[in-house]
């Protein structure tokens, strides 16, 4: 139910030999505490930690109606020390506040989010899955303001709702690379709600997402209107060689993704040279024939792609499988999130 089904493509069994089986889809299984904060009469209320379960919502919701809501994604890491960490926690909580104030909605206070999303990890810290599994956490925000006439007015009434859930590794049977459909002419979402993490925009990908994958057999959809690469349903997307990478330069038409802005950063202390600028599906194409590509998010990680289709033709991505480059870039990120490497720009916040 809290599943979305483009994180769930990129991390569920299809694509790997382990039995799926065992392990519960992404998503699924909740942490059994979350936090509560409410927004009435221009403030926030004092936050509060309840069992996970339903919650009650007035029909009228501005939510449901006019869908005033975001929310973000990202993990908590057991380290061999014992120790919970947190993943870059203040850029998400950045990301939150930013995608409120383009909805007009309510804006998180930073410092009491960071509070709940540390309680909610203390109380459940026994439910955080060992490496490669992660606690994910899922801060919630959407107007609540009853008013079915608000089509044009912002919700001046909202809830925060920070969930957790354990994630497993469903990499554990090896890393298949993933066959990707180049849409070249219709858009994910509005150009100016590209960068706000809203249940709109996953619901304006689903049609085209699941058409593609019904058509061609493919993971996931590259979105790239008027020919210009922008990302997928769910993750950015990059294109690599040794000492190189090519990613679209940031503007308001796709997420600014924190697992880009690490690896970009760390590819440029590994002496890679980073480009973020416009190209177009064409170049892409070429780069292809000899590099690699990936998708990059906080459920992918790096997650290598194979295939590109497009205009009724398959290209394949270098030899086809997952890139040495992609696979040493990944390995690096993921040491840097379980502890393995030293966080040299304090990414991580200690629970
Ligand atoms: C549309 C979209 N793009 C990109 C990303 C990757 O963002 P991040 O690296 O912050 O997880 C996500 C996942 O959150 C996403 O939903």
């Amino acid at each position: 139910m809290h599943t979305l089904e483009s994180d769930r493509q990129l991390q569920d069994s299809p694509r790997t030999s382990a039995t799926p089986q065992a392990r519960p889809a992404f998503g699924t299984v909740l942490a059994d505490q979350m936090a509560v904060a409410n927004f009435r009469d221009g403030r926030w209320s004092a936050d509060e930690i309840h069992p996970t379960g339903p919650i009650e919502i007035h029909p009228a919701a501005h939510v449901l109606h006019y869908a005033s809501t975001c929310f973000e994604g990202f993990k908590a890491y057991r380290w061999a020390d014992g120790s919970v960490r947190v993943f870059r926690m203040d850029k998400h909580i950045e990301r939150l506040r930013q995608s409120a104030r383009l909805l007009v909605l309510p804006e998180p206070d930073a410092a009491q989010l960071a509070k709940m999303i540390l309680a909610v990890i203390d109380r459940v810290r026994a439910q955080v899955p060992e490496p490669p599994g992660a606690l994910y956490m899922r801060p919630l925000l959407y107007g609540t303001m009853p008013n079915i006439g608000a089509a044009s007015a912002p919700s001046n009434e909202a809830t925060l709702i920070v969930l957790a859930s354990p994630v497993w590794d469903y990499f554990a049977g090896g890393v298949k690379p993933l066959r990707i459909y180049v849409e070249d002419q219709k858009h994910r979402t509005a150009d100016h709600l590209g960068m706000v993490k809203t249940g709109g925009n996953y619901a304006a990908a689903m049609g085209p997402t699941l058409a593609a994958r019904d058509q061609y057999k493919v993971d996931q959809v590259l979105f790239c209107p008027g020919g210009s690469v922008q990302e997928t349903g769910a993750a950015n997307f990059l294109l690599i060689r040794e000492g190189h990478i090519l990613t679209r330069s940031l503007d308001s038409t796709f997420l600014h993704g924190v697992t880009r802005d690490s690896l970009l950063t760390m590819a440029r202390e590994m002496g890679f040279k980073v480009e973020e600028r416009l190209f177009d599906v064409a170049e892409m194409l070429e780069w292809v024939k000899t590099g690699e590509a990936a998708l990059s998010g906080t459920a992918a990680v790096l997650a290598g792609v194979g295939t590109l289709v497009h205009g009724g033709r398959e290209h394949r991505v270098g030899n086809g499988e997952v890139g040495p480059v992609t696979q040493k870039l990944r390995a690096a990120l993921v040491s840097i999130q379980t502890g393995e490497s030293p966080d040299k720009h304090g990414w991580t916040t200690r629970v």
